[in-house]
């Protein structure tokens, strides 16, 4: 949720800045702006996506070696120019880039107006750069002693690196709640978001802590201090991540290349970790906590949004597979609700990104109460991963559409791992039925290749149901959780109205919905609940709404009452949301192209929200 780069060293800053920006558009594309450093802080911003500011940027002079870039997702203030940042203070001599939320930004802009500074944004990023002017004059103290003891005094959560005309060879960078990571480069430094604008330059990064301030100068190099005043040693990290998985490919979209990754991201899920011909699996993060896990009288997994999709299909399959009983929560409601949570619980926390602030607050809430907490994430390094006891990552590469496809399949990958690791070690299976499922386990990626066929199909699908407002997504068991991620991608990059929906529980409610106008897809794929959810097709078909259907290759009887069907190859049911998502994501891209929407920037979202 906002995208925060910088640039200190030989090169023109201007370049590099839009370039970061560009990669880091998937975490906010409501307006952009730079702030480069020559004699004068020049600063320029439009409201927008990024090549709205290239094209006004282009007629004037963006030189200088040192600078500062950032794309916006909207919090405080309309996303409009005025509230784009950078943010400058009343003389214009320092400027600020800020991701997250001052939450006392009120009382503060009340006192520093009464001691007459004048703002120009309704935005709490403007508060801080005035507070910072304001106690560096004060109080006659450099720079970074300002931007400490003003970080001091604010609440809430923050990325912030901000540039001054008065010490041109220096950035400063902080973090508290939102993520930020310094590149190290060859007499050149960067500071961004996340690795992505700087994996060009150098692959030596130093990731912040909470309450961290960096100092980078030019010449003398990274040093890091608390905002408590504590002196840190920087650890410098080496990325793992290629350039080229930053790029489209040659696909038109980020989002159909990571729907085609699939095959690939769910074998690197598994790559290393499974023997199917021993019967054996390997956990790195599980096996330290050994006796925490099989002892474990509940697992609570929390979650956001797709990644939630992900939590209610492990608890299917840990109570299935490991019989232990599972509650799944949404992080949001979690954090706040007082939920009991004993020494001896533990807590699985999913996460694409490792950034999301209602998760990472739900671990800091459980870690409290005295829960192990294991995370699933897939960003290397983020702070899900830093926050957590122990964990697994999940290996889809970077996820830069903002509809989760790949991470979603990487997920589950992961937790059905999981779950049978648990379920082999609790004896709830034995060896030979381990080896069983790790051989159908490795037979997924190809039959998700499979899937990926249907696509042809899945269009004639989608100029069906692009003409319509609303969808209904029906499925029961383990189709259910794919159900809820079928509707939620549909709604999310084409603006149609979806409901994902248990079958059974559709009688109770929407049923009153179904006329010959509502397309209902259903997951109609050959599982112990086949014939349950074949009556309630029949229940849908009796109010004449149009069925689109899931099947399984070789299908007869759903095929006989669909209006349109795709076939997916058949597995079993506790491995078949890995399968049955593919149609689905194929078909809210299709639907999304159709309606000529914004498909890796669907409007108001943003790829990691840091944001509660
Ligand atoms: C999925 O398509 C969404 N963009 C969104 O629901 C996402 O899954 C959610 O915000 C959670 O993000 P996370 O996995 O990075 O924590």
């Amino acid at each position: 949720m906002c995208g925060i780069v910088a640039y200190i060293g030989n090169k023109e800053a201007y370049p590099i800045l839009i370039k970061g920006l560009e990669r880091l558009e998937y975490r906010g594309y409501d307006s952009a702006g730079v702030a480069i450093l020559e004699s004068e802080i020049k600063v320029f911003k439009r409201a927008g996506k990024v090549q709205e500011l290239k094209d006004y940027a282009s007629g004037h002079n963006t030189a200088g070696n040192i600078g500062i870039g950032h794309t916006r997702w909207a919090t405080h203030g309309e996303p409009n120019e005025r509230n784009a940042h950078p943010h400058s203070s009343s003389d214009s001599n320092i400027a600020i880039i800020h991701n997250g939320i001052i939450e006392n930004y009120a009382p503060l802009k009340e006192e520093l107006k009464k001691r007459g500074h004048e703002f120009l944004s309704d935005t709490d990023t403007e508060v801080l750069v005035h507070l910072i002017e304001d106690v560096q004059k004060n109080n006659n103290v450099d720079l970074f002693e300002a931007v400490r003891i003003a970080l001091n005094e604010v609440t809430g959560a923050y990325a912030i690196v901000v540039l001054s005309k008065d010490n041109p060879n220096q950035l400063i960078g902080a973090r508290k709640g939102s993520p930020l990571v310094v590149g190290m480069g060859n007499e050149e430094f960067f500071i961004a978001s996340d690795a992505t604008p700087i994996i060009e330059y150098t692959k030596n990064v130093v990731y912040l802590d909470d309450e961290e301030i960096a100092l980078i100068d030019r010449y003398n190099g990274l040093s890091i201090k608390t905002i408590a005043n504590q002196i840190k040693t920087p650890y410098v990290h080496e990325l793992e991540m290629q350039l080229e998985m930053l790029e489209k490919g040659g696909y038109e979209h980020f989002m159909l290349k990571e729907i085609y990754e699939q095959p690939r991201s769910i074998y690197d899920s598994m790559r290393g970790r499974i023997d199917s011909k021993r019967g054996d699996i390997y956990m790195g993060g599980m096996l330290e906590y050994k006796n925490v896990l099989t002892n474990a009288d509940r697992i609570i997994i929390t979650a956001c949004g797709t990644s939630w999709h992900a939590a209610l299909v492990a608890e299917y399959l840990f109570e299935d597979l490991a019989r232990v009983p599972v509650e799944v929560e949404y992080a949001s409601e979690f954090r706040y609700r007082n939920p009991i949570i004993n020494p001896g619980d533990v807590v699985i926390a999913i996460s694409q990104s490792g950034e999301t602030a209602d998760t990472l607050a739900a671990i800091e809430l459980a870690k409290q109460k005295g829960a192990t907490v294991f995370g699933v994430c897939n960003v290397v390094g983020a702070s899900i991963p830093r926050a957590t006891h122990a964990g697994a990552y999940t290996h889809a590469g970077p996820e830069i559409g903002v509809a989760s496809t790949k991470a979603f399949t990487a997920q589950v990958t992961v937790l059905i791992q999981m779950a049978l690791w648990l379920a082999y070690n609790k004896g709830a299976i034995n060896q030979a039925k381990l080896a069983r499922y790790l051989v159908e386990l490795e037979a997924i990626p190809a039959k998700v290749e499979e899937a990926l066929k249907s696509a042809e199909e899945v269009e004639k699908m989608a100029k069906i149901i692009a003409r319509s407002e609303n969808a209904l997504y029906l499925g029961r068991g383990y189709n259910f959780p794919v159900a809820l991620e079928g509707a939620l991608k549909l709604k999310e990059i084409s603006y149609i109205h979806a409901e994902g929906y248990p079958a059974a529980e559709m009688k109770h409610g929407p049923i009153a919905l179904i006329d010959e106008n509502m397309p209902v897809v259903v997951l109609a794929t050959k599982n112990s609940q086949y014939d349950k959810m074949v009556s309630n097709i029949q229940e849908v078909k009796a109010r004449k709404g149009k069925v689109f259907a899931i099947v399984t290759k070789g299908d007869v009887e759903v095929k006989a009452m669909a209006d349109r069907w795709i076939e997916i190859p058949d597995c079993p049911e506790e491995l078949s949301p890995l399968v049955s998502s593919i149609p689905l994501q194929l078909l809210s891209y299709h639907v999304a192209l159709l309606r000529d929407c914004n498909v890796d920037q669907p409007r108001n979202l943003a790829k990691s929200v840091t944001v509660e």
